[in-house]
This record gives C-alpha cells, sequence and structure tokens, in this order.
C-alpha cells in the first residue's frame, strides 16, 4: 500500500512498506503546509529543480534525518557544499534505493539555484514505492515525450501542476494526463501565489472525461493511491 500525504505547492511524502520520502520539501514560505521541517521523518529528499519553491528546506531536512538529497547531479554537487549528503543522478536514468525506486524524467523550466548557481536540466520523477508507479512532472510545460514516459512506466498516479504562468495550466495538464495515460492524476502547483491561481475541480472535469481518476489531496491530508 502507497500513501500520499499533501503539504500544498509541489511538497509531498511517500510512504509504503515503513519507508517514507519527501519531494520538493517547500515547507518554511508555503502557507498551506501544516508541518515544520523539524517534523519531517524521511529516508531521502527528493529536489526535481533548483528554484526555490522546490529545493525548500531539503539541505535542513537531509541534514536533521542523516539521508540524502536525490537530484540531478548540478543540484546534488550544490547539496553537499551547503552541508548536507546528496545522490546524484540525471534525465533517463533510474536507480533503487532501499526504500524505492527512482527515474529521472526530463521537464520544461529552468532551474537555477537560489543563489544564482546553475542546477542543471530541471526534472520530474517516477516514483515506484508499495507496489506503485507515481509520476511527478515537476514544474514543466506538456511535452509529447510524456506519452513515451507513460508508455513504457504504466503509472498509477501523476501529479501534474495546473497553476499556469510558470507552468501547465488546467487544460495542457489535463492533456498531459491522457498523454500519461496514468490511472489517477492529481493537481498540484496552484493557488500557492497569487500568480498562479486554478480551479482544481475543473481539471477533474476533464481528466474524469477521459476516463482518469481524479484526485484532491487537501493540505495535510493523506490519500492512498
Ligand atoms: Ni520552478
Ligand atoms: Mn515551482
Amino acid at each position: 500500500m502507497l500513501k500520499l500525504t499533501y503539504h500544498g505547492h509541489s511538497c509531498f511524502e511517500l510512504e509504503a512498506d515503513g519507508h517514507r520520502v519527501i519531494v520538493d520539501p517547500f515547507l518554511n514560505g508555503n502557507t498551506h503546509a501544516k508541518v515544520k521541517p523539524a517534523d519531517v521523518k524521511v529516508q531521502a529528499v527528493l529536489v526535481s529543480h533548483g528554484h526555490g519553491d522546490h529545493v525548500g528546506d531539503a539541505v535542513e531536512i537531509a541534514r536533521r534525518n542523516r539521508c540524502a538529497v536525490v537530484a540531478n547531479f548540478e543540484i546534488a554537487n550544490w547539496i553537499e557544499g551547503q552541508g548536507a549528503e546528496s545522490y546524484g543522478m540525471h534525465i533517463g536514468g533510474s536507480h533503487t534505493f532501499p526504500w524505492g525506486r527512482v527515474k529521472l524524467t526530463p521537464a520544461l523550466h529552468g532551474s537555477s539555484l537560489p543563489d544564482g548557481v546553475y542546477g542543471g536540466n530541471p526534472a520530474g520523477f517516477l516514483i515506484w514505492m508499495g507496489g506503485k508507479c507515481v509520476y511527478y512532472a515537476g514544474d514543466t510545460g506538456i511535452m509529447s515525450d510524456m506519452a513515451l514516459y507513460g508508455r513504457l512506466n504504466p503509472i498509477d498516479l501523476a501529479l501534474l501542476p495546473i497553476g499556469d504562468n510558470y507552468t501547465m495550466g488546467v487544460e495542457d495538464a489535463a492533456e498531459a494526463a491522457v498523454l500519461l495515460g496514468c490511472k489517477q492524476a492529481m493537481p498540484i502547483h496552484y493557488n500557492t501565489f497569487p500568480v498562479i491561481p486554478a480551479d482544481p475541480k475543473e481539471f477533474l472535469r476533464r481528466v474524469e472525461a477521459h476516463g482518469i481518476r481524479g484526485r484532491i489531496a487537501g493540505f495535510g491530508e493523506t490519500i492512498e493511491v
């Protein structure tokens, strides 16, 4: 059984078989987050790209938990420079950790780190835990590659940004879910800031018209994948 806890924006935890990881741990400054970095108990921190609303509290959480930040090579190096452990990967590559398997996927976006350092290409993640596959798109526009990744890696749940402006909006995100061929789709990266307003129910209406189950998790809510 795989459980997902949503902390708002693009931050979520996955838990299965006694293992727990957090993705894009933007907690300080995220008004929707109900937990603080000190509350987070995980075996890994995954970071999709260098922007502050994704790197977030990764260094503090990794140091407190004595665990690694999993990210692309450039961000992994930067994390080491901040005094935390890292595990570097890159797009198209996968690795099996004690808690599950991860593959980095492409994202169409930027990736400069908070201090301006180059963060390499932005990424998304395919994550296998508890017998399920979760696809987290990261910050990205829609791209036809999604169909290929979905065909090669059957997806139980896709987490897709819908806030528009910096990423896909509702219409493109719903079409991305169709391209991915995922069983379920959940909207993320919206309503955190005034510039990314979106209606998650409109996203659900659109994906459900294609036979995809729409999921919405409240802030701090845990759902079963
Ligand atoms: Ni970004
Ligand atoms: Mn973002």
